[in-house]
């Protein structure tokens, strides 16, 4: 099911600036859904509690956990701290709660590309995500924070990511990050957004935590997937000094932009490692959304002159 496969050669390489002096306004940290306006997510317990049966019933049955105990040491890592001061650490006991085992070759990383891996997970079942996880599934889209004087979570105010080290809700997924790609094992698969200025991102979670944490020794292949919008290059308006404005259209491929540092990165550390742009089924996916697209008219047109030719 996949496009040409781009080892290290080159490839068309369409980065074209329009004027000189440019300063990205790279976004802020990762696919935080925390914002600082919203307290604790309203019936955090009663929506932890109910996923973890739902999870150990339905989703993974077979697998025993105790719901009440996992709750117990979530509240005791969270409350009665100040909201900014909750490390990795206080979550140990909790993640002691949780062990997990995956198979080999289903482990899928991604960054700024998360609508697409849902789909890309669903076609593929063997696929594996954070989210897949236990610890994923109870917490996802959920924000909490405790607060020093009170042995409740803070339902009216939690502070947003970026403004301390150790937030709650960062913690928490950043251990949980970790534990995932330290476990990863056999090929393994990237998901990489390349419309946006930094596919590879040293802030995000995947390039902050994930790949250090992964081994060279258990994993086989790192096969990089970058996936690019239908539109073609994504056009960017920057702000330049003296208020001029320039277009950048920019796409971050296998042999270009961050990506490169990537695959540094990965070669310095041992890794094999694949990288291709063009994954059909990707691709497909996407059309699936907007077949209205040219590139997705071009698709279609090809594969039904394909079965045209197979039929005759
Ligand atoms: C943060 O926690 C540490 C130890 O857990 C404690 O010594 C420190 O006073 C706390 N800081 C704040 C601001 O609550
Ligand atoms: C890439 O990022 C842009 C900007 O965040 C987003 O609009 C687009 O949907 C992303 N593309 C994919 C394939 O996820
Ligand atoms: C692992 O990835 C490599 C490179 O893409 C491929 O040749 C190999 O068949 C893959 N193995 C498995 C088990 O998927």
């Amino acid at each position: 099911m996949e496009g040409p496969t781009l080892m290290p050669s080159v490839k068309s390489a369409c980065f074209v600036i329009i004027h000189i002096t440019i300063w990205i306004i790279v976004p802020q940290l990762c696919h935080s859904p925390v914002q600082a306006t919203f307290g604790t997510t309203p019936n955090i317990k009663h929506i932890v509690i109910g996923r973890c049966f739902t999870y150990t019933t339905l989703v993974q049955p077979g697998l025993r956990y105790d719901c009440e105990e996992i709750w117990m040491q979530f509240e005791k890592a969270v409350v009665q701290q100040s909201s900014c001061n909750v490390t990795e650490e206080h979550y140990f006991e909790m993640f002691n709660m949780m062990p997990q085992i995956w198979p080999c070759d289903s482990f899928l990383f991604w960054s700024k590309t998360r609508m697409l891996m849902h789909r890309y997970a669903a076609v593929f079942s063997h696929f594996w995500t954070l989210e897949d996880t236990l610890v994923g599934y109870l917490f996802n889209d959920l924000i909490w924070c405790g607060q020093e004087e009170d042995s409740d979570f803070d339902f009216n105010y939690c502070p947003a990511w970026s403004t301390c080290r150790t937030h709650p809700v960062y913690s928490l997924w950043k251990q949980a990050s970790q534990n995932f790609a330290e476990m990863a094992c056999g090929n393994i698969t990237v998901l990489l957004n390349g419309s946006i200025v930094n596919a590879f991102n040293r802030k995000s979670m995947f390039g902050s935590v994930e790949l250090d944490s992964l081994n060279p020794q258990r994993v086989n292949y790192v096969n990089i997937k970058v996936v690019t919008n239908l539109e073609g290059p994504h056009m960017f308006r920057q702000r330049v000094e003296i208020k001029q404005v320039v277009w950048i259209i920019q796409i971050d491929s296998c042999s270009q932009g961050s990506i490169i540092e990537l695959i540094q990165i990965l070669w310095t550390r041992g890794f094999r490692w694949t990288c291709t742009e063009s994954d059909l089924t990707l691709v497909i996916l996407q059309c699936i959304q907007d077949l209205n697209q040219p590139r997705c008219q071009m698709l279609a047109n090809s594969l039904l002159q394909q079965k045209d030719l197979t039929s005759t």
